[in-house]
């Protein structure tokens, strides 16, 4: 039973009270919407299964031939397995806490109890529908994100491929540095996307310089030392993400105000921004490049130990020196101990 009368949202009502749901679908037809009626559950399956375009359900709890489960709650697992899922209203007649919360539970968007007020139907089934818009939106938009943050980082490392992989690398020790010192999730996730995109500006340097083999001039020191300030302005379009942008420019700062492009000292450099500077240089001593070996373990650590409180935080600098020493980049790898700032509490002594 279709009615097609209007354009406008597609809305699927079911419900087995035939009187009640005709009157569901005599008031949304008089507004926006359009609407297919069913008043069985093989029947709102069979619509689901088909290609029908749809924008939401509303859906009685119970379909009169229920068993174990509610027939409302099947046609619910229907819609949210429909690509991209369906938003569901959940209407009952026999409102109680159970059911409210078996709703909840489930995948229904909303709950709603009989007897229905249509205007308020209305209401919910409008933010239903703006509520999936969104939903869809944001999953487009993390998409692009994923891609173009995935995108910039291998067209650098197709035009050095001696740092393949470098990247990827850095993400996984800044993200696991950043879980050791109490960095949070939010904080982390937007570390992740400043180590996936640190060296974006390097597209903007000559392949002549960047893949040189032996040393560099210093007129060819200079260009290169524009590449934070190169993939700042690439990432100009990134206003929601202020500080990603902010740690990528400040990737070649040093603690000791000696590094590049602005000369900050110590904590002007936010935390994260202090674990992505130590991770990228991780990274570059520990692979092999066009210009030099990969270092030893030992040679890492004393490094780090020795550039403490110069090129890095000092505190940084000294945990990861002893953990590759005694670890190599498995450091990187392990969950923090008990003690440290993102492991467990050390155990209390007892005596
Ligand atoms: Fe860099």
């Amino acid at each position: 039973m279709q009615s097609e009368s209007k354009a406008g949202f597609r809305v699927l009502v079911v419900d087995d009270e035939i009187a009640l749901g005709k009157n569901v679908c005599a008031y949304l037809e008089a507004q926006e919407f359009t609407t297919v009626y069913a008043d069985r559950l093989d029947m709102a399956l069979n619509l689901l299964e088909q290609d029908l375009d749809l924008d939401l359900v509303i859906t009685d709890i119970y379909l009169g031939s229920d068993t174990e489960k509610a027939g409302g709650h099947i046609v619910c697992d229907a819609a949210s397995r429909r690509s991209p899922p369906l938003p569901v209203i959940l209407l009952t007649g026999k409102p109680t806490m159970d059911a409210a919360l078996e709703g909840l539970r489930g995948d229904a968007s909303d709950f709603l109890t009989k007897p229905v007020n249509l205007a308020l139907l209305h209401k919910r089934a409008l933010q239903a529908i703006e509520g999936r818009k969104l939903k869809l939106e944001l999953m487009e938009l993390t998409e692009v994100n994923r891609v173009l943050s995935g995108i910039l980082p291998k067209a650098i490392e197709a035009k050095d491929p001696t740092t393949g992989g470098h990247s990827d690398r850095v993400v996984s020790y800044a993200d696991n540095l950043g879980r050791r010192m109490g960095v949070s999730a939010e904080d982390r996730k937007e570390l992740r996307l400043a180590a996936q995109l640190h060296d974006v500006g390097k597209i903007g340097i000559p392949e002549s310089i960047l893949c040189k083999e032996g040393p560099l001039t210093k007129q060819e020191r200079q260009v290169i030392e524009e590449h934070p300030g190169i993939g700042y302005s690439i990432l100009e379009p990134m206003v929601h993400l202020p500080r990603v942008r902010q740690w990528v420019y400040e990737h070649h700062e040093r603690w000791d105000g000696k590094g590049y492009p602005q000369g900050l000292k110590g904590d002007q450099v936010a935390l994260p921004g202090r674990i992505l500077i130590l991770a990228e240089v991780f990274d570059a001593l520990a692979t092999a490049r066009s210009y030099k070996k990969a270092w030893s373990k030992d040679k890492i650590a004393d490094f780090f130990v020795e550039e403490a409180g110069h090129h890095f935080d000092p505190d940084l600098s000294h945990i990861v020196g002893e953990g590759v020493r005694a670890h190599g980049a498995d450091f990187f790898r392990q969950e923090p101990e008990a003690g440290e700032p993102g492991g467990k509490p050390a155990q209390a002594q007892l005596f």
